[in-house]
């Protein structure tokens, strides 16, 4: 079908400039592999096929992605854009559509601007339309080169840029689309004859004007989107300008962000409105916050769900946790995978918790691990609470009724089972279950010797000499 899209993304190159052992496309942006930015937008509009080139740490590359809807083709050697792209040619094989070429490294480029660029190059019928942006700073990017009455004449890049070449700002952003037909063909006679001794993508442009085949360009209406990161410091840049672009979002919501350079949300969470978030806050991954929370700051959260009305004291971190609404944790707690926290439940400093389930209104304010646990509702649990579920082999699970008061410094040696409104009196160690109602402590006879202390340090003085 002559109407159908298909996508190649160039992603085989090495990426030099990032002196890196990685591959570039699999440095993170926002929490996210560079390249899966990319694909994700390819996704967006829906094509008919998606072809990855991959090369270099092409292992790593396509863990990125570990699913089969995209067909992936090595390009053994890098030679250069234009090579990279003819290595799809086989993939593309009766395929009359046309190929929108995107750069793995070019990560904020919108779908807007993706369906416009199309947009263009269909209604003006053209045979290859690139995107292009005019930058203050057009350092390393081609250069555009028009005649005087601004017709395409070609693109150069820096490498084989003269002087006067180099001053021109319009650049080429790396985006094109093009009839597959033509590219194919016109990428065969590209030469490697130039600075790089690369075969460049690029040069499918002049090879098209030369047939006198129509080439469009179409200017991208914020360049920020098209900027490609080849450092570490474009990469830094970039972040921020996401960062800046996802709290802006979020204030436009209705969220508070109290100091909006040090907030960090990946484009993925969810936030409700009035929700206020102090300093230095991390949300992440496919994390949920409900409306009206509170969170002060120096608080961590990856793929974590909490409710309306939760507050979050200063510095706390949780991991696939969930809490419902109108609980309040912290300051200092973590809340590891498997954490799920009823309502209203209450959690101190220094309280860790994994694969917990928590009833409504539950506390433990103080000091505490609650491991492999349920526990039910209005229960208390006293500082210094341990539950030891491991003996060095297994983990165990510890089970706690409605309305039990732990006391203080006790231990639940797993597996236990505790019924409801079990009182466990302080610095307790249980090994056994505890029925409904019961008290349960540990015999132990109390002693004070009096005058103790002067006789030890006598004692201790004596025996120094
Ligand atoms: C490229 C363009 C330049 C444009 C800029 C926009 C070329 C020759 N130059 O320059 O006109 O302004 O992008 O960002 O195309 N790749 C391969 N195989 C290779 C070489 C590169 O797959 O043999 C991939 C890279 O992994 C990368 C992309 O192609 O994802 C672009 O390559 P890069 O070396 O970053 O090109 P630029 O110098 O940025
Ligand atoms: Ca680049």
């Amino acid at each position: 079908m002559m109407n159908e899209i298909g996508v190649i993304i160039l992603a085989a190159g090495q990426g030099k400039r990032m002196k890196s052992a990685l591959p570039k496309v699999t440095h993170l942006l926002g929490g996210k592999p560079l390249l899966l930015h990319v694909l994700n937008k390819a996704q967006g509009l829906k094509p008919a096929r998606i072809t990855i080139i991959v090369g270099h740490g092409a292992q790593a590359v396509r863990q990125v992605y570990p699913n089969d809807d995209v067909t992936w083709v090595i390009q053994p050697q890098q030679l250069g854009t234009g090579h990279a792209v003819l290595c799809a040619k086989s993939s593309f094989q009766e395929f009359a559509g046309d190929i929108l070429i995107l750069s793995g490294d070019v990560p904020l480029i919108s779908e807007r601007t993706l369906n416009a660029l199309i947009h263009a190059h269909r209604q003006r019928n053209a045979a290859l339309t690139l995107l292009t942006a005019t930058l203050k700073d057009p350092g390393g990017y081609g250069r555009i080169l028009r005649a005087p009455d601004g017709e395409l004449t070609g693109i150069v890049e820096e490498p084989d840029a003269t002087d006067t070449q180099k001053r021109i700002d319009e650049v080429s952003a790396g985006s094109y689309v093009a009839s597959a037909p033509f590219l194919f063909s016109a990428l065969e006679k590209v030469k490697n004859n130039n600075q790089q001794g690369e075969y460049y993508l690029p040069d499918a442009v002049s090879v098209g004007l030369k047939q006198g085949k129509r080439i469009a360009t179409m200017k991208v209406d914020d360049a920020r989107e098209m900027m490609g990161i080849n450092t570490r410091e474009e990469l830094a840049l970039m972040e921020k300008t996401l960062q800046e672009r996802i709290n802006r979002k979020w204030m436009d919501n209705g969220v508070t962000l109290k100091d909006s350079n040090t907030t960090y949300i990946e484009e993925d969470v969810v936030i409700g409105k009035d929700t206020v978030i102090g300093p230095n806050t991390h949300l992440r991954g496919n994390t949920v916050i409900g409306a009206r929370c509170q969170i002060d700051g120096s608080a961590y959260l990856t793929d974590s769900q909490i409710g309306d009305e939760v507050q979050l004291k200063f510095s706390v971190v949780m991991t696939s946790a969930r809490v419902a609404g109108g609980a309040i944790i912290g300051p200092f707690a973590h809340l590891r995978p498997g954490s799920s926290l009823g309502p209203n439940v209450h959690l101190g400093n220094f309280v860790e918790t994994k694969e917990a389930t928590i009833g409504e209104g539950t506390k433990a304010n103080h000091l505490t691990y609650l491991g492999d646990v349920t526990i039910g509702r209005d229960t208390n649990i006293g500082a210094g609470t341990i539950v030891c579920n491991y003996d060095g082999f297994h983990k165990y699970r510890t089970k706690i009724g409605d309305r039990v008061q732990v006391g203080s410094d006790s231990t639940l040696v797993a597996p236990i089972s505790l019924g409801d409104d079990v009182y466990v009196a302080t610095a307790t160690t249980l090994r056994h279950d505890v029925p409904n109602g019961a008290l349960a402590f540990n015999e132990r006879q109390e002693r004070v010797r009096q005058g103790w202390t002067e006789q030890k340090r006598e004692k201790m003085k004596v025996s120094k000499k």
